[in-house]
């Protein structure tokens, strides 16, 4: 019986499932029935952000199962993230509880810094001009207040390079617990991963199936070869053997889906494994990073110059 990895544990000693049904651009009107579809196939793990723009549909679809008594609010795992405009340690809490209002929950059990990047208080969209310069060290003393406070049970960050990662760790009294990147096949983190390990910081991969439906990637693992080749040797789907692969390497997977034929087939990951000689192909994929961050990079404005300064040479 090939291993289960159903859980990793956390730096806190809690246990994050390792399959989460990811909902970044899970529309408003058909993220709901998606939460609802994936907590009745197993899923206890939903991936959600405050700048998605649907956590008040998600607060209703968990209020349903927790009232219809599909599933107890302390079986689930839910992630929130700070939005860069509440990056001010004195907006830090009230983010917090308008994601917890929306989501009608008293406690999250992951808050993380979306990006190391900073925004002006109150801005809306990505204009460059909006842009300022992060200080992560006093936003995360002010994530920390979450943690102690038992609204955050763990806190951590998203879309962090090591060297981020790294200074955060020499500043921080609650060490962060989670690093949330983009982490498909083609784009595997090979050195960020080391040193998450070495460090405790569990990696948990968003776009896990390199987000076959963003049109403006232009990407699609998917139908890489290699996959191909693995997903017919073992007689699974081309995605079911991507995220085996993200458990497998040690991470948690949260892939997206509104689609109920999708959402259960990316949880049917259990109960069998990619051999040791197929999983060595997948060093064979070549690499490059989709969500590049572009957006948060301008030679006038905000923190980062360049890609290269923004990832630290991880690009
Ligand atoms: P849909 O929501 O219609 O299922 P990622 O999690 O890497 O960002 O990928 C999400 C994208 O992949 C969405 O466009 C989603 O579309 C699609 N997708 C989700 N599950 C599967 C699957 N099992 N096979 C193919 N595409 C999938």
């Amino acid at each position: 019986m090939a291993k289960d990895i159903r859980f990793f544990e956390l730096n806190t000693g809690a246990k994050i499932p390792s399959v989460g049904l990811g909902t970044w651009q899970s529309e408003p009107g058909i993220v709901g029935d998606a939460i609802i579809a994936a907590v009745k196939a197993g899923y206890r793990h939903i991936d959600c952000a405050q700048v998605y723009a649907n956590e008040k549909e998600v607060g209703l679809a968990l209020k349903k199962l927790f009232s219809d008594g599909i599933v107890k609010r302390e079986e689930l795992w839910i992630t929130s993230k700070l939005w860069c405009s509440d990056h001010a340690p004195e907006d830090v809490p009230g983010a917090l509880n308008r994601t917890l209002q929306d989501l009608q929950l008293d406690y999250v059990d992951l808050y993380l810094i979306h990006w190391p990047v900073s925004m002006k208080k109150g801005s809306v969209g990505f204009d460059p001009e909006n842009l300022t310069i992060p200080d992560i060290p006093s936003t995360w003393r002010a994530m920390e207040a979450l943690y102690d406070s038992g609204k955050a049970r763990a806190i951590g960050v998203s879309n962090f390079s090591s060297k981020k990662l790294g200074d955060l760790l020499e500043a921080a009294c609650v060490p962060p617990a989670v690093n949330q990147v983009e982490c498909p096949p083609a784009w595997q983190q090979t050195k960020l991963h080391a040193f998450c390990k070495a460090k405790g910081v569990h990696l948990s991969g968003y776009s896990p199936l390199g987000s076959p439906g963003t049109t403006w990637l232009k990407s699609n693992v998917l139908k890489h070869p290699v996959i191909a080749m693995v997903a017919e040797k073992l007689g699974k789907t081309p995605a079911q053997v991507a995220l085996r692969w993200g458990l497998q390497m040690g991470h948690s997977v949260l892939p997206k889906s509104t689609n109920e034929k999708r959402i259960k087939e990316n949880f049917d990951i259990y109960g069998w494994s990619i051999p040791d000689d197929l999983f060595a192909k997948f060093a064979e994929i070549e690499q490059a990073r989709l969500v590049r961050g572009t957006t948060f990079v301008h030679d006038t404005y905000g923190a980062y110059r360049t890609l290269e300064e923004f990832w630290d040479g991880e690009i």
